[in-house]
């Protein structure tokens, strides 16, 4: 496989990095589960987050299939994260928009995006990592991309170290990772 041509690969290449099996790890949109099952085999425990029942149903499925144990499933925005972690946080992943197949109105926002944002780096260890997945070619994903970029940009980097990743040569608004890892 060639990591660099699926965006879904080099995110996991470098979470793989950032995790060991003592890591907390949150996925704050588990969706169908794929990378809620991926995470919950390299780490000590996930909190895994998603405002649709369907969604966490069908992660709870692929998790049993694969008899994982270590996840907490939490129907409810991740924008209330700091209700249900209590832990430092090693890892969190975003991977934003609607789930792929499901309902399209059902769809990540910019506002509960950057509060849960906000609470995932005041819990985030040090050299832990965010990752957000932007997926804009929606009109809520535009704004919710602008909003990240704009938060992102304007964090201290004193405090933080932040990388953006784009597809300059692919056509239709392709996705875009933004990373922020803590210095100190
Ligand atoms: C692109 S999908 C995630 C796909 C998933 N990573 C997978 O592997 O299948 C985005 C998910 O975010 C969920 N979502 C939307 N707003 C949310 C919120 N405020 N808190 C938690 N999940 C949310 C949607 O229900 C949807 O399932």
């Amino acid at each position: 496989m060639n990591v660099l041509t699926k965006n879904s690969e080099i995110v996991r290449m470098i979470w793989d990095r950032y995790i060991n099996e003592e890591s907390v790890v949150i996925d704050a949109t588990c969706g169908n589960g794929n990378d809620t099952l991926y995470l919950a085999l390299r780490a000590n425990k996930v909190y895994a987050f998603d405002i649709q029942q369907e969604a966490i149903d069908n992660t709870d499925k692929l998790l049993k299939e694969h008899d994982i144990e270590n996840v907490v499933l939490i129907c409810d925005s991740h924008e209330k994260i700091d209700e249900y972690v209590s832990e430092n946080i090693d890892l969190a992943v975003y991977n934003l928009g609607y789930l792929p197949k499901g309902n399209k109105e059902i769809t990540t926002n910019a506002e509960s995006t950057l509060i849960s944002l906000e609470k995932v780096l005041n819990k985030l260890s040090v050299s832990g990592l965010v990752c957000l997945t932007l997926y804009w070619g929606h009109p809520e994903g535009k704004l919710e991309r602008e909003a990240v970029l704009k938060y992102a940009e304007e964090l201290d980097s004193s405090i933080y170290h932040v990388v953006y990743v784009s597809f300059p040569n692919q056509k239709n608004t392709p996705p875009e990772i933004v990373m922020i890892t803590r210095k100190k």
